[in-house]
């Protein structure tokens, strides 16, 4: 078999005959790794295995399909039955990536409880020994008959089982240590990820069997690789969050059978992942009370409205040039907003160094987010607390005017839901609204206006 060197970006997945900087596919830097490929590379086993033999389809006219409703297994955790779409459809390929340490397989196995009494279900791990995933799933509580488990990194032999055990739902851990062993490439490699996802695509496809596949993602996306497998795949889901915290943010960022939107709040705990039904009562949760330099806002994560705290810390700048920092807002977000309180809002930031921070780990880019995120800053800068009952929210444009965004009453009804008292909104937005009773709505049409009623 002859062997051939070819360069692959793994970020888009495109091939090159010699190596260099920047793909020009893609346009990142640094993504282009070698790659040993064998040219003509045998019929392996596992493509002739699951190769179609008669199902090759005639084009049908649209009416004549039939589009019966997808069929879906509720997984017992109703965030991640939500972030799904409604369950986990029959058939489908969902990768879940994050962190190393994140809490991916404890999640999968956690799921194994629920799952168990709806099918069989074969978990496979390339990471850990049967002996670490049964005292994992001691802790877990995990008791189903229905589960086997299966260490094994090789491709071929892992088909091999699932033939035989024919399973409804196949988990597979991680896709960085599988390989195909006619493939000339170490696990890991962008090669063997692509093949481990092609062939079980296939198998869920050609035999319904849902399948979950594990992807690391590492701090720069170099080699796990997990980009170049979300056009393979039905579902992308990510697991976030800060590994010192024990909240656990679950993304979708793609889905074939539901919306992207949708966000799934979990809490790592002594025994597995805790899920938080009501994600604004827990990111609020020991909030220091009248402080300066706090604001809570309202953002719509998919269809749920979900309280945060905005904390901002305004101080002198020593050298010349004034330090930004912005964890959980959008940096460059932040720093616009800064330069319209400047100028429209009279506060003199660029002797300031300032420092933002979404409470909770949070990440937040809806522009809904903008008046509470001034406020935090100026209420910092004025040192004056914006009473904690109060919640912010709406749009600032660069002329300081405060801008409408959707779902203002639905954002309203979750606070006053919560208890707060007071909200700012953008007087443009209240023509439609119903009326509250248990919360006052305070409309303002300029950001000079909230900073002089609220920070002075
Ligand atoms: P894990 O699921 O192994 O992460 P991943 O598969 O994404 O690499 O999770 C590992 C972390 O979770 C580990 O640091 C310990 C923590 N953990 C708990 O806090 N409680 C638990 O019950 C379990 C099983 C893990
Ligand atoms: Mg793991």
């Amino acid at each position: 078999m002859k062997l051939k060197t070819v360069y692959v970006c793994s970020e888009c997945g495109a091939q090159f005959p010699k190596w260099m900087g920047k793909c020009t596919s893609c346009n990142s830097w640094n993504t282009i790794i070698e790659e040993v490929i064998s040219e003509a590379p045998a019929k392996s086993k596992v493509s002739v295995l699951s190769t179609p033999a008669a199902t090759s389809s005639s084009p049908k006219t649209i009416k004549d399909i039939d589009s019966a409703d997808e069929e879906r297994t509720l997984t017992g955790m109703g965030e991640l039955d939500r972030v799904l779409g409604g369950g986990l459809v029959k058939g489908s390929l969902v990768l879940v990536g994050g962190d190393p340490g994140i809490g991916k397989s404890t999640l999968l196995l956690q799921i194994c409880e629920t799952m168990g009494k709806a099918g069989k279900i074969l978990y496979v791990s390339g990471e850990e020994s049967q002996r670490q995933i049964k005292l994992r799933a001691n802790r877990l509580g995990i008791t189903t008959e229905n589960l086997k488990i299966y260490s094994e990194t090789n491709m071929s032999l892992i088909i091999d089982c699932v033939f035989r055990e024919n399973p409804d739902i196949l988990i597979v851990d991680s896709v960085q240590t599988m390989y195909n062993p006619e493939i000339q490439s170490t696990p890991g490699n962008i090669a063997q990820i692509r093949d481990t996802a092609s062939v079980l695509m296939k198998i869920a496809k050609e035999n319904s069997i849902s399948v979950f596949l594990v992807g690391h993602v590492t701090k720069e996306g170099s080699l796990a690789g997990p980009k170049v497998l979300e056009h393979i795949v039905d579902t992308v889901l990510y697991f976030e969050g800060d590994r010192h915290q024990s909240f656990r943010i679950l993304r979708a960022v793609k889905n074939r059978f539901g919306s992207t939107n949708e966000i799934g709040v979990f809490e790592m705990r002594g025994n597995g992942l805790e899920e938080i039904p009501n994600p604004s009562q827990a990111m609020l949760s020991g909030r220091p009370e009248n402080v300066a330099g706090s604001c809570i806002i309202c953002t719509m994560e998919g269809t749920r409205p979900v309280l945060a705290e905005v904390q901002a810390l305004v101080s002198p700048t020593a050298f010349g040039n004034p330090r930004r920092m912005a964890s959980g807002p959008d940096l460059g977000r932040s720093l616009m907003l800064m330069a319209v309180l400047e100028k429209r809002g009279g506060l003199r930031m660029s002797a300031y160094d300032a420092y933002v921070n979404i409470v909770g780990g949070l990440r937040i880019t809806e522009p809904a987010a903008d008046l509470g995120l001034a406020l935090a800053i100026a209420s910092s800068f004025c040192s004056t607390a914006i009473d904690s009952e109060t919640v912010a929210i709406g749009e600032i444009g660069l002329t300081g005017e405060l801008r409408s965004c959707s779902f203002l009453e639905s954002r309203i009804a979750e606070c006053e839901k919560l208890g707060f008292k007071k909200c700012i909104i953008p007087s443009s937005g209240t023509g439609k609204l119903k009326k509250f009773k248990n919360i006052e709505l305070c409309p303002f049409s300029d950001i000079k206006g909230v900073i002089d009623k609220f920070c002075k």
